[in-house]
């Protein structure tokens, strides 16, 4: 097992894809794929807290998603309720903060309530943010930004000419986590699907064919060796980043 110590990423984001196909290739209903799916969601978590990235952020559910068929959602708020009643305990018991991401409100209070409560009770929590994208679209949340700046320009509380990239950065709703680093989508599809487009600018991407049920650690520690063995240059050339690491 490969321990990374070394530029270990700080934020990692996962869209967690083909948990459908998974149960199809099975012949079990997609819902099956869906309950197995939860249970890489632990060993990942998991993981990644043992190894100590300081931020997780998992594509749970999409803005998109609500369209599915009626029992799918169902189901799957359903799944979602269980995830956050069964792992209360472990999550405060290894100082994981829990966040959200998305339009919450639009969540069934049997969802929305052991939410806010998990979120309320590992608030002070110290060692890892685990962030739920529920009910979350990126243009959505650029949106919601670009409306809290407008307002506060109304306001006369900042100048149209105090908006950039910090700031808009800063109206986000993923303010707060570290910069994001490294995005994963199982299932072998290469798109973004709506996830985190602001923040995205610079992270690495890492796409693998395992679909998400089959995804565990041993497939995140290969992805995180790929990422250390990446040169992020943000613009610059290769010998500016040399020579501003060997400082
Ligand atoms: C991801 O798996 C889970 C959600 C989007 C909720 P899918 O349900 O999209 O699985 P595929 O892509 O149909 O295989
Ligand atoms: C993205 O997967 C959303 C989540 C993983 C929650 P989708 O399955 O919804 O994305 P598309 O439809 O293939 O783009
Ligand atoms: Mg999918």
């Amino acid at each position: 097992m490969q321990s990374p110590e070394k530029d270990l990423p700080r934020h990692v984001a996962i869209i967690m894809d083909g948990n459908g196909r998974w149960a199809k290739r099975r012949g079990l209903p997609r819902i099956e794929g869906h309950r197995r799916g939860a249970d890489s969601v632990r060993d990942i978590t998991r993981a990644s807290r043992e190894i100590g990235l300081q931020a997780l952020t998992l594509y749970a559910f999409s803005s998109q998603n609500w369209d599915r068929p009626v029992e799918e959602v169902r189901l799957l708020m359903a799944l979602l309720r269980d995830y956050l009643v069964d792992e209360r305990a472990e999550i405060l018991d290894n100082n994981i903060r829990l966040t959200s991401i998305g339009e919450v409100s639009r969540l069934p209070d049997f969802v929305r309530e052991p939410l806010d409560e998990l979120k309320a009770a590992s608030a002070g929590n110290t060692g890892m943010t685990l962030t739920l994208a529920l009910s979350y679209g990126g243009r959505e949340a650029i949106i919601d930004a670009t409306k809290r700046l407008i307002e506060r320009v109304q306001t006369g509380e900042i100048r149209i000419q105090d908006v950039n990239a910090l700031s808009f950065g800063e109206a986000l709703s993923t303010n707060g986590l570290p910069p994001l680093d490294l995005v994963i989508r199982t299932s072998g599809e290469q798109r973004l699907s709506n996830f985190l487009l602001w923040e995205v600018a610079y992270a690495e991407l890492h796409f693998t064919d395992t679909l998400w049920p089959d995804f565990r650690r041993a497939e995140l520690f290969e992805a995180l060796a790929t990422y250390q063995g990446r040169e992020r240059r943000f613009g610059l050339t290769s010998e500016q980043i040399r020579l501003i690491a060997s400082k």
